[in-house]
């Protein structure tokens, strides 16, 4: 079964074709950070107007890569929650279009829950052309993928510039919200502390460039206590860099934390970097470590863009006692091949949505299974 996947959360506008759920088959990621960067963050109208521009390319791109026509595509699935409202409507509307236009079954999905899919892409393949190559032979070139699918029950630690969660999957659709974050996502600790540190958006990536040649032990800051064994809480750590940026550069306060990042030495923004990298990621590894041994977890993934992460990755790797299988950095940051993976399983439980009804949610929590 070949599914078409559709994303356009946030501000990446994504098509996919994945087969049977598990061989990815094509997939290509429009973002929009240069347009962003500019403004340090998101701008929701402009990343919605630049959704509708590049929808209809993007899609055709994907059934080119795949070598594929409609003919081929036996369903479409779409992320429509949760999200920037005016972003989830172009690419549902796009999806209910299409389902409507093809003929199509069209399946609704949570875009947290999407991103555990990201590990479940263990082959390769493009048309009717022999499959197992785990390299992706076209826009994508040169992403490695999975070796195997995880096993249940997996744990998941979603973390992304949203949310921040450890969630129990006993199967695919059966799964329990273990924690979550109880104030910022840690995508947004690490963008709002780069913004503080004077470092190019998103923050992510640039803090983890700058921690390689920071000491992460330079700066003492605190792991949060949280009353959820499975919780946690990043604000507190943000607060705390920018409190001890503010104590080395010699000001308080009261000085405007914009005028901060000038203050800084490349040392110093390379030792604060590497600190606050160091803490939010032990942050993140306690809890999961404490999981994996309370609920007897057969596989560990992590999924959403920090799971990018290269220092996240070594240290659950060295605390967690089984191998991880990690999915590649262009399937942990949003895309659609993740959607499509999870609209296979999605469609061997549940009925298709009427596009006629298909709504999208802005904010729909992992909570409760829909
Ligand atoms: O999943 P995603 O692409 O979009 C959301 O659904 O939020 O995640 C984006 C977040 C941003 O906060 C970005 O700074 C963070 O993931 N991120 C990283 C890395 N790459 C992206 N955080 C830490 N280290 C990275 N290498
Ligand atoms: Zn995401």
């Amino acid at each position: 079964m070949k599914i078409l996947g559709i994303e356009s959360s946030c501000d990446e506008t994504a098509a996919a074709v994945v087969q049977d759920g598990r061989i990815l088959l094509s997939s290509v990621v429009n973002s929009q950070i240069d347009i962003h960067a500019v403004y340090g963050g998101v701008v929701p109208e402009v990343a919605a107007r630049s959704h509708i521009e590049v929808i209809n390319p993007v899609i055709n791109q994907a059934l080119s890569d795949a070598k594929l026509t409609w003919d081929d595509i036996d369903a479409i699935a779409v992320s429509y929650a949760p999200g920037l409202i005016g972003s989830l409507l172009v690419g549902t509307l796009a999806a209910r279009t299409l389902a409507i236009l093809k003929n199509k079954p069209l399946y609704p999905i949570h875009h947290v829950e999407s991103h555990v899919y990201a590990n479940f892409l263990t082959e390769v393949g493009i048309g009717d052309q022999e499959i197992g190559n785990r390299e992706l032979p076209n826009s994508n070139s040169q992403i490695l993928i999975a070796t195997s699918a995880p096993a249940f029950p997996v744990l998941a630690l979603i973390v992304s510039g949203g949310h921040s969660q450890l969630v129990l999957f006993r199967d695919h659709g059966d799964y329990e919200l273990l924690g979550q974050t109880q104030d910022d996502a840690v995508g947004e600790a690490f963008d709002k502390v780069a913004k503080i540190l004077g470092l190019a958006y998103p923050g992510g990536p640039s803090i983890a460039r700058a921690a390689l040649n920071g000491n992460p032990t330079k700066y003492k800051l605190p792991k949060s206590k949280l009353s959820g064994k499975y919780d946690f809480s990043f604000s507190g750590l943000k607060t705390a860099v920018l409190r001890a940026v503010q104590h080395e550069t010699g000001v308080d306060f009261t000085f405007p934390s914009t005028g901060l990042a000038q203050r800084l030495n490349d040392v110093q923004r390379a030792d604060f970097a590497a600190s606050f990298q160091r803490t939010a990621i032990e942050t993140l590894v306690d809890k999961t470590e404490r999981a994996f041994y309370d609920f007897g977890a057969k596989s560990v993934v992590i999924a959403g863009g920090v799971a990018a992460n290269a220092e996240l990755r070594r240290i659950l790797s060295e605390r967690i006692p089984i191998h991880i299988d990690y999915a590649p950095s262009e399937l942990c940051t949003d895309n659609a091949a993740m959607v499509a993976s999870m609209g296979y399983y999605y469609s061997l439980k549940k009925q298709p949505i009427s596009p006629y009804e298909l709504e999208v949610i802005p904010s729909l929590s992992m909570a409760h299974i829909n």
